[in-house]
């Protein structure tokens, strides 16, 4: 598959989970790759972030598909370390021709409980992240004049409300009217802008919030299949890839300000 070819993607949380699906699955079609992460943790969520040596492993496995990849160390939050990512990139690779923004945060407490910090952490990570990102790679896109793709991760919590995730949902339908609003203003120069809204997934994150949550793994998850109709529990991060890789092909090309659920059938509740 070679189809990507030339084009280079900017991944924010690229060092493990789905971040990771994404860098190697447009790596395998023939991208290259600006793998962004914080590595380091946050006060809040009450569970570890990725490390270095995740991100490290990222690029490793992308090189290692014979194609370009740059580490970048950056905090989603902060406007000057996400131009500065962006400059390094072109700088690079020259060009960026997808967004995928998908770093982000889980936690759990009832609407209450939220402390003020809990929330402008999940805001700051989760909403005003993705802005930041489209914020400084889309004038690149517009002066590269030839369209562009940009994902937004959002989450079936950003269709619905979820208990004890009020915080999350309030960011993730904020995703929403973010990548619907950017749709809108960047259509006419060919560049594309959809969410994806997975359910669970069988990442980090999910062991995370059970554990923030001090609730065993196994009782998060066996929640999380009840709301499947599908017979899975957590679906794979190379199920949202899978669905990302479409969304970024000439396949696509027509496709705009589209909520992808790959959820399973859960939102047919
Ligand atoms: N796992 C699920 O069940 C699930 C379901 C729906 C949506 N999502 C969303 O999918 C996306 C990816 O999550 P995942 O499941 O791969 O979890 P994950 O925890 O494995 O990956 C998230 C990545 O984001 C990075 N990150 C967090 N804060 C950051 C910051 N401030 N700056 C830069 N990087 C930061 C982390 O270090 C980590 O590598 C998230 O936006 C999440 O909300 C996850």
């Amino acid at each position: 598959m070679t189809k990507l070819d030339g084009k280079v993607a900017f991944i924010t949380g690229a060092a493990r989970g789905q971040g990771r699906a994404h860098a190697l699955t447009l790596a395998r079609a023939g991208a290259d790759i600006a793998a962004l992460d914080i590595c380091r943790d946050l006060p809040y969520p009450r569970y570890g972030l990725a490390s270095r040596a995740d991100l490290d492993e990222t690029v490793g496995q992308v090189r290692a598909l014979g194609r370009r990849a740059l580490a970048l160390v950056a905090d989603v939050r902060s406007a000057g370390e996400i131009e500065a990512a962006v400059r390094e990139t072109i700088g690079a690779l020259g060009r960026i021709d997808i967004l995928i923004c998908n770093a982000g945060i889980a936690d759990m407490a009832t609407t209450w409980d939220v402390t003020e910090e809990w929330w402008d952490i999940m805001l700051d990570v989760n909403l005003k992240g993705y802005w930041l990102a489209a914020k400084y790679v889309v004038p690149q896109m517009l002066a590269q004049q030839s369209g562009g793709r940009i994902i937004m991760t959002s989450s079936v919590a950003g269709l619905k409300g979820m208990p004890g995730l009020s915080h999350y949902c309030a960011a993730k339908w904020g995703v929403v009217g973010l990548a619907r609003s950017l749709a809108i203003e960047v259509a006419e120069h060919g560049i594309t802008v959809n969410t994806i809204h997975p359910t669970g997934v069988d990442t980090a994150l999910i062991t995370g919030m059970a554990q923030a949550a001090g609730i065993p793994k196994e009782q998060l998850v066996a929640q999380l299949r009840q709301d499947n109709l599908l017979p899975v529990q957590l679906i794979e991060a190379q199920d949202i890839a899978n669905a990302a890789l479409w969304l970024v092909s000439d396949e696509a090309r027509y496709v705009t300000g589209l909520e992808l659920k790959v959820d399973a059938g859960q939102m047919l509740k």
